[in-house]
């Protein structure tokens, strides 16, 4: 068969590595991809928000499924154009994305279903907002409420903090209409963790637990990133935690659209804060997270491919989804600067020596050719990962494989599961 996945990051180097080794699988395209799988799949250049265009490509090649990366295609409705075509397509449509693509949508949601979650107010007014603020005092967090690249949350320690975000949001404008509406929310303290499912419409099945590292520098300091690093299991996330979030979260969730009129498909993401055992719901996404896919699906035993089918034919019932039992951690190498303006173009060295080492795979972020040379394209650049008999195992070979890997500006943070290994 023949599939074509549409990103071009580490979170989709994991996908089409996974699906390379799918017994069913013939032959893999991606776009755009990057200069990693590259390796492993055709990269096709087309706009990915040209869903006319990509359409003619999947008739053309007889594209069998298309598994879409990123939120925005999603949000933008590519699963409602390649279904009205009759084309298989793994992912949530336009209005079942909203789940991630407006916030006061999912907040709304889960007040209603009693799904839980911090309190919150949505405003539209910057004035009313701005009085609620004062009103509550801080910390406090305020949310754009539409799609903002991962830069759209603030959690404000002061209420000038609070206000300041406010009027980039609301004034200023700088995510443009995802700032027309905002959610004020009450700061919630804990630890968070990423927990991923497969959802067929009718079933879930939880997929092994994450944990990513958002912030740029050591000790969860510094400006918050798409993630610097993640590994699987968590040992936050324990059997028990697992059943309450399935029971209290995940399965209220999906009843929750049903009971709208809504079916969902695709990969349910909760982030969650866990505070004294209990979970609350920071946010859903409607895909896999980056960089947790790298981890957890290194950790899959079963194929990918007949997944995504099973998923798409609403079968997920008749599979059995097996893991490894080893544990596997991704450091995410950065260029210059991420996660503001960075550097790009710099020639990268050392990816065959890293490649070579047993148990490590350095999946490609931003990456590109230029000439014989990979060039850094992106502002997370690699995510190595490796797998261990534990986590303490699998981190160490991943900084053993990072350290082989050189580029000028490259960054990383050194602590890459350290919280991890405090719990066990
Ligand atoms: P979100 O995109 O909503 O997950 O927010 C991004 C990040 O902001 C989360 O991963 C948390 O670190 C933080 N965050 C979001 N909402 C809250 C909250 N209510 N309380 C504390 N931190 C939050
Ligand atoms: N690593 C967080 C995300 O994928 O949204």
């Amino acid at each position: 068969m023949k599939v074509l996945v549409i990103g071009g990051g580490g979170r989709e180097h994991a996908i089409v590595w996974k699906l390379s080794q799918s017994r069913s699988v013939d032959r893999i395209y991606c776009c755009p991809g990057n200069a990693g799988i590259a390796e492993l799949a055709e990269c096709i250049d087309v706009n990915t928000n040209d869903f006319e265009s990509l359409l003619d490509f999947v008739k053309y090649e007889w594209i069998d499924l298309t598994i879409v990366g990123p939120e925005g295609p999603l949000s933008r409705g590519i699963v409602d154009a390649f279904e009205k075509e009759g084309r298989r397509i793994l992912g949530p449509n336009r209005t079942a994305s909203q789940l991630e693509s407006s916030k006061v949508f999912a907040k709304d949601l889960m007040r209603l279903h009693g799904i839980p979650t911090a309190e919150y107010k949505v405003f539209t007014s910057y004035l009313h907002a701005e009085e609620y603020i004062r009103l509550k005092g801080a910390p406090i967090v305020i949310k754009a409420d539409g799609l903002a690249a991962g830069k759209g949350v603030f959690v404000a320690s002061t209420v000038d903090e609070a206000i300041n975000a406010l009027r980039l949001i609301m004034k200023d404008r700088v995510f443009g209409d995802a700032g027309n509406r905002v959610v004020v929310e009450e700061c919630l303290k804990g630890e968070e963790a990423s927990f991923m499912a497969f959802v067929d419409g009718k079933i879930i099945v939880p997929m092994v637990s994450s944990q990513d590292h958002k912030r740029i520098f050591d000790g969860d300091t510094g400006p918050n990133t798409g993630g610097m690093g993640a590994y699987s299991p968590a040992p936050l996330i324990t059997k028990e935690l697992e059943t309450v979030v399935m029971e209290k979260i995940m399965r209220p969730a999906l009843k929750a659209l049903n009971s709208e009129g809504i079916k969902y498909k695709g990969i349910l993401y909760a982030g969650l804060m866990v505070d004294r055992g209990k979970p609350y719901v920071l946010e859903f996404n409607c895909r896999f997270g980056d960089p947790e896919t790298q981890p957890v699906l290194s950790r899959l035993k079963t194929d990918l491919m007949d997944i995504a089918l099973a998923i798409t034919d609403k079968k997920l019932s008749d599979i059995n989804i097996e893991w490894r039992q080893e544990a596997s951690v991704c450091v995410v190498v950065s260029s210059k600067g991420y996660p503001d303006k960075y550097e790009k173009g710099v020639v990268i060295s050392g990816l065959e020596k890293a490649k070579a080492m047993k148990d490590v795979v350095v999946f490609h972020a931003g990456t590109a050719f230029n000439n014989d040379n990979i060039i850094t394209s992106g502002g997370r650049v690699l995510g190595v990962t490796a797998i261990g008999s534990d986590i303490k195992d699998a981190r160490a070979k991943a900084y053993e494989a990072v350290e082989k890997i050189y580029f000028d500006g490259m960054h990383y943070r050194k602590d890459i599961a350290d919280r991890a290994l405090k719990k066990q």
